[in-house]
């Protein structure tokens, strides 16, 4: 309701933002800059229950396969291009993409063929990927940030989410992913737990910075239609003491706010695979956002196999963004970052930023939400609580939705959100 509301109002229209079945093998991209690259790799040892992301077990066969066709979609992709394209960042999620630790170096060197990435190349890892083997063969392979799937170092909270690990190794594979050189390194943790409060997020919060942390990402326990939680995230209002304690907390030990869920040491990179202006994605279930286009991977591993051999696109579904919506888009994801820059709202949308939203500006900086700095708009903490609210709605209303249909159907007709 609330989200359909704010999105008929950003976008003057009733109209749904409409996602149909689509082919095209060309790609329009050469001229877009801070472009970022993202690869989904979708195995896992074992599925966890709260998961939504695309994932299957990992078998060998399968994974070899997969390998041989994201270097064909690599290629059709990069194939048009008439020069090397310089890129903001490489990210690797999942899954866990370290379980093709083997073949990561392989995928790199064929995405420099066609892009020149200036930031960093990063990569999720769970805990259990974490040895002094694998981490030496990351930073050979030029990975220079990785993000760990902790969760949470409270072993209760961890067994209500249905994972295992104690405090001490939780605390102690940190501590060894951050003496091998890499220069971000994210820990990723849930919080609104069942069981859990304030108290021990907060210490998880120190554990992390404490074992080398340089940012902590602190997602809001969500409960997909589709996942199967034994438990439930607790209610939102507790949720919303939780996340005052943890900026307060954050502030107090002089952390800077990056971004709605992220705090880090200040001046260090930010971990951030998606939220970006434009990327272009590779893999099941990856998503590319160009100029006016929204382009979703099929969630199937099999009619990607079968896709990418008859030298097409794996392309599940494409929306073609109207002005307005592509520009609604923008303001979500910088929101996600508390940041709007101006300049680069019109490069990417093509339109002045206060021709298509000057209203709405004045208005949030009449609330207290918004503040302007140095040319850009920033968004306020309370802002920032709001932003976490619609955030979590818009992850059920339409997310959740997406992921569903997709889940089950590899080349759904059109979904309209
Ligand atoms: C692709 S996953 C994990 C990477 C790695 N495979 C692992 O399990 O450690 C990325 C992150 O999303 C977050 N996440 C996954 N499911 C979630 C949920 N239901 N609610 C909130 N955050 C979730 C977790 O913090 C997780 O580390
Ligand atoms: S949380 Fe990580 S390990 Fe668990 S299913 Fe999701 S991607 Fe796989």
């Amino acid at each position: 309701m609330l989200t359909g509301i704010i999105k008929a109002w950003l976008t003057r229209s009733f109209r749904p933002f409409l996602f149909e079945r689509k082919q095209t093998n060309t790609l329009d991209y050469a001229d877009l800059d801070g472009l970022g690259l993202y690869v989904h790799i979708p195995f896992c040892r074992s599925l966890c229950s709260f998961c939504p992301y695309c994932k299957v077990r990992y078998e060998k066969g399968l994974a070899e396969m997969y390998v041989q066709a994201l270097h064909q979609e690599i290629a059709l992709v990069g194939e048009g291009l008439p020069a090397k394209k310089t890129v903001t960042s490489l990210y690797f999620g999942g899954g866990t993409p370290a379980l093709l630790v083997d073949d990561l170096k392989g995928i790199i060197d064929q995405l420099q063929e066609y892009f020149i990435i200036s930031e960093g190349i990063g990569i999720e890892l769970h805990p259990e990927d974490i040895t002094v083997d694998t981490l030496q063969k990351l930073r050979t392979a030029g990975i220079t940030m990785i993000s760990i799937g902790v969760q949470s170092f409270d072993q209760s909270s961890l067994a209500n989410l249905g994972r295992k690990g104690s405090k001490e190794e939780l605390a102690a594979k940190v501590e060894l992913a951050s003496q091998a050189g890499f220069t971000v390194i994210d820990v990723d943790l849930i919080f609104a737990i069942p069981g859990q409060t304030a108290e021990i997020l907060i210490s998880d919060v120190d554990i992390a910075f404490a074992h080398g942390a340089t940012q902590v990402s602190t997602y809001p326990f969500i409960d997909f239609t589709f996942a199967d939680n034994r438990c439930k995230p607790l209610p939102e209002s507790e949720k919303k003491a939780m996340l005052k304690a943890l900026v307060d907390h954050c502030r107090g030990i002089g952390k800077q706010r990056t971004s709605v869920w992220t705090f880090a040491n200040p001046g260090t990179g930010r971990y951030s695979s998606v939220t970006r202006e434009s990327f272009l994605g590779f893999g099941v279930s990856a998503t590319t956002l160009l100029w006016e286009q929204f382009k979703i991977n099929t969630f199937s591993v099999e009619a990607y196999l079968k896709r990418i051999d008859s030298g097409e696109l794996p392309t599940a579904l494409i929306l073609d963004f109207t002005k307005r919506q592509r520009g609604a888009y923008y303001l979500f994801w910088s929101a996600y970052l508390m940041e709007l820059d101006p300049v680069r709202f019109e490069k990417t949308v093509g339109v002045p930023l206060m021709q298509m939203f000057g209203l709405e500006l004045w208005l949030l900086e009449k609330l207290g939400l918004l503040f302007q700095k140095a040319g850009r708009y920033f968004l306020t903490d309370r802002a920032a609580y709001y932003y976490h609210y619609l955030e979590q709605a818009y992850t059920t209303a339409y997310i959740d939705k997406m992921w569903r249909i997709l889940g089950k159907e590899a080349f759904p007709k059109e979904i309209r959100l």
